[in-house]
């Protein structure tokens, strides 16, 4: 398994943004966003392309376009509805779909709410979102749930992630990439990186 941590000063200018107590809601926001938005250069470097023939107002010229069916984004609610808005804004010949999830604060364990996914998952380049790997088992869940439905090609895609997150991912679920902003080495009591960033979804939301 292939594990990318992005470490890019454009992004990790951004980051320290997002990390601060002093970054307002809105401003998180945008700035994850962004992030996203950035992260899209190297989360598509293999994304799978054919030959398109097209012409300019000069001449005939072959060009390259999406193959089909169209990669998909799926986004673990609610937090990585940001991940999906920020690269969909970028590049939008995608599908996308919903896993919706929370982590039970006591039990750190996660409960599935929703389930909502494109069709054919096993032809496509599937990347799952979600700002936050922390301990791993939302983002575990979620696979699991995308391998059910047959899908093969999984990048999933962080901004902030631990290393326990990322071991407790590789060990169960070889096969899987991961590209993520930033990495922290540790997890507090209540299973929250730290020095992290807080809860990425209340942040977001202003919940
Ligand atoms: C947060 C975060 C991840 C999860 C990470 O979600 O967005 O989904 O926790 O923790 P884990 O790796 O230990 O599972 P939260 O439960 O706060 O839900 P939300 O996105 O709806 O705020």
């Amino acid at each position: 398994m292939s594990v990318q941590v992005l470490n890019h000063p454009l992004i990790n200018v951004l980051m320290t943004n997002l990390r601060s107590q002093e970054t307002s809601s809105s401003e998180f926001r945008l700035t994850a966003k962004k992030i996203s938005s950035l992260m899209a250069y190297e989360i598509f470097k293999d994304l799978k392309i054919e030959k398109k023939r097209i012409d300019t107002p000069l001449e005939s010229f072959l060009g390259v376009t999406v193959q089909d069916p169209k990669p998909c984004i799926i986004s673990i609610l609610r937090a990585g509805l940001i991940i999906s808005e920020g690269i969909t804004d970028i590049f939008d010949k995608v599908s996308i779909g919903h896993i919706g999830m929370y982590r039970d604060e006591k039990t750190l364990n996660p409960v599935n709410y929703l389930i909502k996914l494109p069709s054919n998952l096993e032809n496509r380049q599937c990347f799952l979102c979600d700002p936050m790997l922390a301990t791993g088992g939302s983002a575990m869940s979620s696979l699991e749930t995308l391998k059910k439905n047959k899908a093969s090609d999984i990048t999933l895609v962080c901004l902030l992630a631990s290393d326990e997150g990322i071991r407790n991912v590789k060990e169960k679920f070889s096969d899987v990439k991961i590209i993520c902003a930033q990495k922290d080495s540790k997890l507090n009591e209540k299973g929250f990186i730290v020095p992290g960033l807080g809860d990425a979804g209340d942040r977001i939301f202003d919940t």
